[in-house]
């Protein structure tokens, strides 16, 4: 497996086949050193923070592994409003945030005025700080509108690349067509984008996951997100296993080596089916960390999956001396995608 590893560090990329190979290793050491190796070489021991303000819990949508889904009965819904959101990034500020990440399910109540409004107004507030959208599907005439106000990044991950496997995890009204207009409208119009998958969810084989990563070749997103699939109660897939940390660790390291400049998070997936597993991400070469800004008051509610880890704004200042125990550095600012013309 080494010379699969030292070709991927070399090159950038493998064969479908050794891709493969590489997501089953179970000794990862080699691999993870040479992930850690290139993030070195690019971002030094920095790692970016974002607050991640989950502002609304209503979603139209039914995908089918999703905690929030419109079909889930047993769930309060809540929304925030324009005050409370900016009073979030107030503190997050305080706290040495410089990048805020507002999220939310498909919500149809907040019109693209309200959501201007919102980005003008933080952007208005602190206008050192990256504001970056989670917020799903829209027009292209509606993203158009967000940049315009002042949202410069936008998170949407596709979830699968891979046709028949989307068509099973999500309703037939949703389509990975649709998924990928919107990827494509989203870098037209100038946006820093984020993409990314769930490792494991229901139905996946590692030809899916190959699917992904060439699908992440011609996307060439800024920032990747991956994390295990977790199931969620009220859920069709409540009952179904939760992906695995060893793969979703490779697959980490394999994007580092694959995308070195990319922005990739340790997420909050993978910090609630492991306990060390943030610092486990940043070990397999992530260099992102994003703490929850949401009011304690409606945290819970976000739940996109039973157990979910909630990094608090105070559980950050712990797991930054963590994060510095194992030679890394959480920096405070706004943490733009690094790329090969500002290193010549
Ligand atoms: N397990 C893990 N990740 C999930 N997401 C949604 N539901 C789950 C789940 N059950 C992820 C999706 C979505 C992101 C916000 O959360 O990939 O894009």
């Amino acid at each position: 497996m080494k010379a699969t590893i030292d070709k991927l560090f070399r090159t950038g990329d493998a064969s479908n086949e050794e891709l493969k190979a590489l997501m089953d290793l179970c000794d990862n050491e080699g691999l993870k050193e040479a992930a850690v190796a290139r993030r070195k070489e690019h971002y030094g021991t920095a790692v970016y923070i974002r607050g991640l303000i989950e502002f609304s819990n209503h979603c139209r949508n039914n995908c089918f592994y999703c905690g929030i889904m419109a079909a889930q009965k047993d769930l309060r819904r809540y929304r925030l409003g324009q005050s409370e959101i900016l009073g979030c990034c107030n503190e997050g500020y305080k706290l040495g945030l410089r990048t805020f990440v507002l999220q939310s399910g498909e919500d149809n109540e907040y019109s693209d005025e309200a959501l201007c409004n919102i980005i003008y107004s933080i952007k208005s507030s602190h206008p050192d700080c990256a504001v970056a959208l989670s917020i799903g599907e829209k027009s292209r005439a509606s993203y158009q509108a967000y940049f315009n106000a002042g949202a410069e990044r936008y998170l949407l991950r596709h979830e699968t690349a891979s046709p028949g496997h989307y068509a099973r995890l999500h309703p037939a009204s949703m389509s990975l067509e649709n998924r990928k207009r919107c990827l494509r409208d989203l870098k037209d119009i100038g946006y820093q984008v984020g993409s990314g998958f769930m490792v494991g969810s229901p139905f996946q084989t590692l030809d899916d996951l190959v699917s992904d990563l060439r699908f992440l070749q011609e996307l060439q997103p800024d920032m990747i997100g991956i994390g295990p699939f977790i199931p969620a109660q009220g859920t069709p897939f409540a009952h179904m296993q939760a992906g695995s940390l060893a793969r979703t660790l490779n697959l980490i390291s394999m994007l580092r080596l694959m995308f070195p400049y990319s922005l990739i998070p340790s997420t909050t997936s993978l910090a609630s089916i492991s306990p060390q597993g943030r610092l486990l991400g940043l070990e397999a070469g992530a260099n992102v960390l994003m703490p929850n800004l949401s009011p304690a008051s409606v945290r819970t509610l976000y739940s996109l999956y039973d157990h979910k880890d909630a990094l608090s704004a105070s559980g950050l200042e712990i797991l930054k001396k963590e994060v510095s125990g194992i030679g890394y550095e959480v920096v405070a600012c706004r943490g733009d995608v690094k790329s090969q013309k500002d290193e010549n």
